[in-house]
């Protein structure tokens, strides 16, 4: 497989940072500032033209409105959180729900089923902000990227894997929250995704899933990469991997 232009950095946790090939910048789950995992280099970014946003807890979505306002950047989230984003003054705002599909800055963003709870802390009060939620992101080029959110292993990821035949799923193995590395190596074999990218895992202590355990899981699977990108760590081209500069 070749990303060609499109770059994927791992930001920590469950934040990614794509540079389409055309050259927009997308930040899906903008968890930055206080993400113990991020770098610091990462944490303010230069230029941020959308932000995907899977569900409202704060580990995903904590610095969407000061990134959306900073950088007039376009929110797209589920439309109950989009109403929220709304309400705290985020002006450029896509709402959907699953298994719709916009075409945003060159990318075919389809938002697919989660199964994870939704609720947004602001102040004392846990504002309902809908489902959580998947993406399958389709770039210009072709690439094909699953983003699972947070969820725990569900039957649509054979259905996501047959519909959009993702060429990289991005799935949580940390355990506690979401999927552990036991799950999180059903869930491959349900996709059929020959590159995966495991992500929230290792940030805080609970968080006990490793890549090495779902590498021991799935060591039957012919043809899997399971790449544990580093936080700060970009992939592109020929699935090469940039360290930190
Ligand atoms: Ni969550
Ligand atoms: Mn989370």
């Amino acid at each position: 497989m070749n990303l060609g232009a499109l770059e994927i950095t791992f930001c920590g946790h469950s934040a990614f940072a794509f540079k389409t090939p055309s050259g927009k910048h997308v930040i899906v789950d903008p968890w930055l500032e206080q993400n113990p995992a991020c770098p610091p280099r990462l944490k303010k970014p230069a230029k941020v033209d959308t932000l995907l946003i899977t569900h409202g807890h704060g580990d995903h979505i904590s610095d969407a409105v000061s990134l959306a306002k900073r950088h007039d950047a376009t929110c797209i989230a589920i439309f109950e959180t989009v109403l929220w984003l709304g309400k705290k003054g985020v002006s450029k705002l896509i709402g959907m729900n699953k298994g719709g599909t916009v075409e945003h800055d060159d990318m075919k963003v389809t938002m697919v089923h989660a199964e994870h709870s939704c609720g947004i802390q602001d102040g004392d009060q846990v504002i309902y902000g809908g489902e959580a939620c998947g993406y399958v992101i389709e770039f210009e080029n072709g690439i094909k990227i699953y983003h699972a959110g947070d969820t725990c292993v569900h039957s649509d990821m054979k259905i996501i894997g047959e519909l959009y035949e993702p060429d990289i799923a991005l799935l949580p193995i940390g355990d506690l929250y979401t999927m552990d590395p036991v799950q999180g190596a059903y869930a491959i074999r349900l996709l059929g995704t020959d590159v995966v990218v495991p992500m929230h895992y290792g940030t805080f202590p609970v968080l006990t899933g490793t890549p090495a355990k779902l590498r021991e899981l799935t060591k039957d699977i012919a043809g899997l990469q399971i790449i544990d990108l580093k936080p700060g760590e970009t992939l592109t081209g020929n699935l090469d991997r940039l360290a930190l500069v």
